[in-house]
């Protein structure tokens, strides 16, 4: 028994002996010394910040993301550039958070919503104005294809839609503000579409295309991290958009997060999530009313029309 015993312990040690030889060997090439327990670090920071939470196998995209970061301070290793952040220094704070958070998005990403947000619109014909709200809206393709749904449905420039758009990123609500995209962007869309939603670029700016204005007045860009105690936001909206974003988080955050959307959906008004997300976990508070679209459990949800 004992044999065994300390035969398990020389094993252990020769384990971490060769694995601190490994990373030693893999820190060499590197322009930052980064360990394993500032990647640990950085996934504690990130959660509890964003609620994102990173799987170890995003160890490289940290090195890279951060690494410019690190480059623009002048440090060297990322222990330090970590010391910063736990200090509380807020500039950083907000770059680490841009850093760090993944805004993969498209003009009318999921299409099959966009039919069921113009019936909700048609709907509330008449019913005033209409408040709409993209919770991660990354770069603005999302928050503009809900804003060029309500035109098309309304048959007007000037819709009574009003869009609320944030996200916890605030270099992509800059891009979204400004709304001008290359044409790549704008493939899927039908050439009706661009037409009547879009500016082609000329000269130095050939090869873009510049949301219409009239779009641009439709939304309201602001910073907000889902993950925070209050939201400085007010409903009731028609309809919440909270794609793509559920993933990073664990159950019980997504569930603290459908919580507070319950007060501030519209009794008539619809939740979307993401292709790959799902609230039956939640069945108390939204239950499925198509691909992906939830509505509220009765009597939990606004009572203000
Ligand atoms: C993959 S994009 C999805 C964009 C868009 N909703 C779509 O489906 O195409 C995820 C977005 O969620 C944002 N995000 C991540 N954590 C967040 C948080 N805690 N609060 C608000 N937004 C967050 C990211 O900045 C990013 O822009």
């Amino acid at each position: 028994m004992v044999v065994q015993a300390n035969l398990a312990r020389a094993l252990g040690q020769l384990e971490r002996q060769t694995h601190a030889v490994i990373e030693q060997t893999i820190e060499k090439g590197r322009e930052f010394a980064f360990t394993s327990a500032d990647f640990e670090r950085v996934r504690k920071l990130i959660y509890g910040r964003a609620g994102i939470s990173l799987s170890p196998s995003k160890h490289e995209m940290v090195y890279s993301r951060l690494g410019r970061r690190l480059r623009t301070l002048g440090l060297s290793h990322f222990s330090d550039y970590l010391t910063l952040l736990e200090d509380g220094d807020a500039v950083e704070w907000e770059a680490f958070t841009n850093s760090l958070t993944t805004n993969l998005t498209a003009f009318f990403r999921e299409e099959h919503h966009f039919p069921v947000l113009a019936e909700l619109l048609q709907r509330q014909k008449g019913n005033g104005p209409l408040s709409l709200w993209c919770s991660a809206a990354s770069t603005g393709e999302e928050p503009y294809s809900m804003a060029m749904t309500a035109v098309e449905t309304f048959g007007t420039l000037k819709p009574p839609v009003k869009i609320v758009a944030t996200d916890i990123d605030t270099n992509v609500l800059m891009k979204a503000r400004q709304g001008v995209y290359p044409m790549e962007r704008l493939e899927k869309m039908s050439q009706e579409r661009i037409r009547r939603f879009f500016l082609r670029g000329k000269g130095a700016s050939s090869g873009q295309a510049r949301v219409r204005d009239e779009l641009r007045a439709l939304i309201d860009y602001r910073p907000l991290n889902l993950l925070d105690a209050s939201w400085s936001i007010r409903g009731p909206f028609h309809a919440i958009f909270c794609r793509n974003v559920m993933i990073y988080f664990d159950k019980p955050t997504q569930y603290r997060i459908l919580q507070k959307f319950v007060p501030l959906l519209h009794p008539d008004g619809l939740l979307f999530a993401g292709h790959s997300e799902s609230f039956h976990h939640a069945a108390n508070l939204f239950r499925p009313r198509g691909k992906t679209v939830y509505e509220g459990v009765a009597g939990t949800h606004a009572t203000g029309r």
